[in-house]
């Protein structure tokens, strides 16, 4: 048995090898109650953060334009740990209008890669030496706590971060078969008036899940009724930033007409959403079960297509002189990830799923680049 074979990880426990060790604060083989319930598992006590001059973002002061996305911080009991771990744009995993159970497990699986880039990858449980090269694969369906709870917690949180850390909530509406777009609509905007009151600095709508099978996992494939959407966010939380959080698009003209038809009505994107692919296991099944085939791969397998994804945002927003910020996502797990953002000039750069094995990056980079 190879020493990082997964079979030793039990209950999210530590493996140490000759060479490695790493702990997973969040444990696969439990429930997503149950992590949240637990709230991270890490290793070793926070590291002391370098200190860093302020910056901001989307108009507002930060420590760092260093994040988390939305997905591995579903409460307080995740978010404040990783916020004294340096990360300084929080995002509260999307939250919906009415509590929301997650699918049976599994809800997060280790992948290979496999060419070509858009085939299957395949379920594994041995993972490589060096963490930063970890791909995954999610499906979890946007679960949610009810109403009454995330809107008390996003107190909690907003009331527990420091000065120069943003809390962003994320939000999604939860459609009905015969919902219209403005009933979509009306249920995106009630969850972000609600978060906006609870003290998010900012929201980001989530028109992009790649794991449900519904109308609101693509929205942003359909310009029109995005813009629907954000019309009734925006009037719902005045001047509150609203980020949206979108995929990968066929062509670059449904790009530029999905970014000329957001500008002046939300104030940046952030992707990209995971990519979507088949995942099965070697002899054929898909691991999330029949109805889930195709799931959203994250990690190093998605970073480079990421990065090209965000040059293309920025040179669209250069060309057509939109006023849209970037907040990049897409397999960032090392300092070098985080520079390839930055340099393809993202305007912040979150992390998906690597601070799950790497939770003191944001003090790494931090270290190496405090202008960050
Ligand atoms: C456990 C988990 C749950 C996620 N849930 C959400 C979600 O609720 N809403 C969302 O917009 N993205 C969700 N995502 C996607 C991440 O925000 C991010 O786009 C994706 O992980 C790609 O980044 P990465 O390659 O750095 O992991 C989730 C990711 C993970 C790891």
């Amino acid at each position: 048995m190879r020493a990082n074979d997964l079979s030793l990880y039990f209950f999210g426990r530590c493996l140490v090898c000759d060479r490695m060790s790493i702990q997973f604060a969040y444990d696969i083989h439990q429930t997503w109650e149950a992590n949240c319930q637990r709230g991270p598992q890490f290793a070793e006590p926070c590291p002391v953060v370098p200190e860093t001059p302020m910056k901001s973002f989307l108009g507002l002061p930060v420590r760092s334009r260093i994040g988390i996305a939305a997905g591995l911080l579903p409460n307080s009991r995740w978010i404040l740990p990783y916020a004294e771990r340096g990360f300084d744009i929080l995002t509260y995993k999307t939250v919906r209008s009415a509590a929301h159970p997650c699918y049976p497990l599994p809800n997060w699986v280790f992948v290979e890669e496999s060419s070509p880039p858009d085939g299957p990858v395949f379920v594994t449980t041995t993972l490589p030496r060096d963490p930063a090269q970890i791909s995954s694969a999610v499906c979890f369906g946007m679960p949610s706590f009810s109403p009454e709870y995330w809107r008390d917690d996003v107190r909690r949180t907003r009331a527990g971060l420091q000065p120069g850390q943003l809390l962003i909530v994320s939000v999604v509406a939860t459609p009905h078969e015969t919902s219209s777009i403005y009933e979509i609509a009306d249920d995106f905007a009630r969850c972000a008036a609600w978060a906006t009151e609870a003290g998010a600095h900012v929201i980001e709508a989530n028109l992009s899940c790649p794991n449900v099978a519904s109308a609101e996992g693509s929205l942003y494939q359909d310009a029109s009724a995005s813009r629907t959407v954000v019309d009734r966010i925006r009037k719902a939380v005045g001047g509150t930033p609203v980020l949206l959080k979108i995929g990968t698009f066929g062509t670059p003209d449904s790009l530029r007409t999905f970014l000329r038809t957001m500008n002046g009505l939300a104030d940046g994107v952030t992707l990209v959403n995971c990519i979507r692919r088949p995942i099965l296991h070697r002899d054929g099944r898909p691991a999330f079960g029949p109805k889930f085939r195709t799931a959203g791969v994250l990690g190093r397998a998605i970073h480079e297509p990421s990065v090209s994804v965000v040059r293309a945002v920025r040179e669209c927003i250069e060309s057509d002189d939109l006023s849209l910020s970037i907040a990049a996502v897409g397999g960032t797990s090392t300092v070098r990830d985080f520079a390839d953002f930055f340099a393809a000039e993202a305007d912040a750069v979150l992390c998906g799923s690597a601070p799950m094995y790497r939770p003191n990056l944001a003090i790494e980079a931090k270290h190496a680049h405090p202008e960050w």
